[in-house]
């Protein structure tokens, strides 16, 4: 019986071979054409592993690759990430923005200690209660760190499952469950590094189809129609400019609180013009993110 009642994702092509299986064995083949050589992949510290990937939640490849490398430098265990202050832990999270993952981080580490015993746990269930943690990047972590035959679904991933395998948007937890399916149970490692990379280099928002190595066995380019994509949960929309936004004046903040506390009005001017006028509501969020604090009328990193 198949796994997927409501998922039609064609299992059988006209020339009688299975799609699926196709599909499965030309992603594995594809793995060295793809790979990206990342510092991360395969690495054999666990630990340096989830701090990639929550660094790669929010933000791309190359805007993670030198701080992941200057975190671990300075945090080189979960031990030494939990005994750090996370005021100390915000100053090192350099230019990635969204810092609330930064805090989550520092949770993980304590309770990575707290509750395992200094190690990170292998299964995407304990990995889960970690601050932070949802099942993207715990199904990440326990396949990239651990081996464990869980398929990882992230918006690249997405986008290769409701293009290449069912061409229609598919809701999230079909995607999930489709993922699982085709993962192979040897090699799942390579398979799972080779999706990222796939939706990640070729089969992106703007597709690469030309060159991808999975473009012939494509059930939307077979078809055609619009872009699955578009609809499918878990497929990020293009962000907002940086330019004159919130997160930006959040950045600011936090990194010039990074050096020194600041009034209210010393906030107002590291805000600068466009958004000044925000400054106290911003500074609010960032309080209630439980990154900031305010005393006698002066704004810090929380310790
Ligand atoms: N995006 C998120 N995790 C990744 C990984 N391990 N490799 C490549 N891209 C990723």
């Amino acid at each position: 019986m198949s796994l997927l009642p409501n998922v039609d994702v064609r299992t059988r092509t006209t020339s009688g071979t299975d799609n699926l299986s196709a599909i499965r064995r030309r992603i594995v083949l594809s793995a060295p054409k793809v790979d990206r050589a990342l510092p991360w992949t395969n690495h054999e510290s666990p630990w340096a592993i989830l701090v990639s990937e929550v660094m790669l939640q929010q933000t791309q490849v190359v805007r993670v690759l030198e701080p992941w490398r200057k975190f671990l430098e300075s945090f080189p265990t979960p031990e030494a990430c939990a005994n750090a202050s996370q005021a100390d832990i915000i100053r090192h999270w350099a230019g990635l923005g969204y810092h609330r993952r930064a805090r989550s981080l520092h949770g993980a580490a304590i309770m990575i200690c707290s509750d395992f015993g200094g190690k990170v746990p292998t299964s995407p269930d304990l990995l889960r209660r970690l601050p932070g943690v949802g099942e993207y990047t715990a199904n990440a972590v326990a396949s990239f760190a651990f081996g464990e035959p869980v398929a990882v679904l992230d918006t690249n991933v997405g986008r290769v499952l409701s293009r290449a395998l069912a061409n229609r948007p598919l809701q999230r937890r079909e995607a999930q469950d489709l993922a699982q399916q085709l993962l192979p149970k040897a090699k799942s490692v390579i398979f799972n590094q080779a999706m990222l990379d796939l939706g990640a280099q070729y089969c992106r928002a703007v597709p690469k189809c030309e060159e991808c190595p999975i473009a012939a066995l494509c059930r939307w380019r077979q078809e055609g129609g619009v872009d699955p994509s578009k609809k499918s949960a878990g497929v990020s929309r293009p962000q907002s400019p940086f330019e004159g936004s919130r997160r930006q004046a959040r950045g600011r903040i936090i990194r010039a609180l990074g050096i020194e506390t600041l009034s209210l009005s010393q906030a107002r001017a590291v805000v600068g013009e466009k958004l000044g006028d925000q400054t106290l509501d911003v500074l609010s969020d960032l309080r209630s993110d439980g990154l900031i604090e305010e005393r006698n009328g002066r704004w810090s990193l929380l310790a």
